[in-house]
C-alpha cells in the first residue's frame, strides 16, 4: 500500500473505517494495559480516530502518528481544537500537531511511521493498534511490527529479558481472505505469532463475530490481543 492508495482515499472521503462512536472494544479492554493517569498512548496510522479523544477524557495523553495531514486537520477542527503545528529539528518535511483535550495533551504526527524515531514520539506507556496492523499488507507487516515496538519500548535499556517492552491493545480480524481484498486484511494466529512472539507474550482477550463490507457483507471474526512483556 503506497502513501498515494491513503492520499486517495481521504480525498475521495472513502474511510469507511473511521467509527463515530468509540470502539466498545477499547473501552471494554483498556484496563489489561494497567495505565496510570498522565500515562502516554501510542495510537499507530490513527487517522481522525474518535478513541483518540475517548483516551483524552480517561486521563491519558496521546500521541498519534497519520500519513495523510487532512486527517489530522479534521480531527483537530471536529473536536473544535486549535493545534500548534511543529516542525521536526532535522526534517521540516515531518511535522506534529498538538493541542489539549480534556487537560491531556494529543500530539499527532504527519509522518509515514516508518520515518519516526523513539527520540520523536518520546516515552511511552502502551499501544493501541485499531484497523492499523490490518491495514498493510502482509510484507509490509514485520517491519511495521518491529517499527511499532522500536519506537514504543525503549531499546536501548535492553537487558535480554525483554523488560523494556511496552505492552500493545492489538484488534485484528480473522476471514477468509479470498472473499475480499484488504484492507482490512486478514490475520491469523500463526501470523500474529510470526510478528510478535519473539518479543511479546501474546494474550488472547477475546474473539467476537462481526462483519465487514457492505451487503453482501462479510463475516469476520474481530479478536482482541493484549502484547505484553515476556
Ligand atoms: C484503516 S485506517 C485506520 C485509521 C484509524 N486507526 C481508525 O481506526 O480509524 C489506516 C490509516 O493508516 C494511515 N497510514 C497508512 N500507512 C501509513 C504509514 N506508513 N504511516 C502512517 N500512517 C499510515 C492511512 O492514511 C489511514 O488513515
Amino acid at each position: 500500500m503506497n502513501p498515494e492508495f491513503w492520499q486517495k482515499r481521504w480525498q475521495e472521503g472513502r474511510i469507511g473505517f473511521n467509527q463515530s462512536t468509540v470502539n466498545p472494544l477499547l473501552t471494554e479492554y483498556i484496563d489489561h494495559l494497567d495505565l496510570a493517569a498522565g500515562n502516554r498512548v501510542f495510537v499507530p496510522l490513527c487517522g481522525k480516530s474518535i478513541d483518540m479523544v475517548w483516551l483524552a477524557t480517561q486521563g491519558y495523553d496521546v500521541v498519534g502518528v497519520e500519513l495523510v495531514e487532512t486527517a489530522i486537520q479534521e480531527f483537530f477542527a471536529e473536536q473544535n481544537i486549535e493545534p500548534t503545528v511543529y516542525q521536526q529539528a532535522d526534517n521540516p518535511a515531518i511535522r506534529y500537531y498538538q493541542g489539549q483535550l480534556s487537560g491531556q495533551t494529543i500530539t499527532l504526527w504527519v509522518a509515514d511511521i516508518f520515518a519516526l524515531t523513539f527520540e520523536d514520539v518520546g516515552s511511552i506507556d502502551a499501544v493501541y493498534d485499531k484497523a492499523a496492523l490490518i491495514a498493510l499488507p502482509a510484507d509490509m507487516r514485520v517491519k511495521y511490527s518491529e517499527q511499532v515496538r522500536k519506537l514504543s519500548s525503549d531499546t536501548s535499556k535492553a537487558d535480554g529479558a525483554n523488560n523494556e517492552i511496552t505492552p500493545q491493545l492489538l484488534l485484528t480480524l480473522n476471514y477468509d481472505q479470498r472473499k475480499k481484498n484488504g484492507p482490512p486484511f486478514s490475520i491469523n494466529n500463526e501470523q500474529l505469532e510470526q510478528y510478535y512472539s519473539a518479543h511479546y507474550q501474546i494474550y488472547e482477550l477475546a474473539s467476537v463475530p462481526s462483519s465487514i463490507g457492505s451487503a453482501p457483507y462479510i463475516t469476520v471474526t474481530e479478536h482482541v490481543w493484549l502484547l505484553s512483556s515476556k
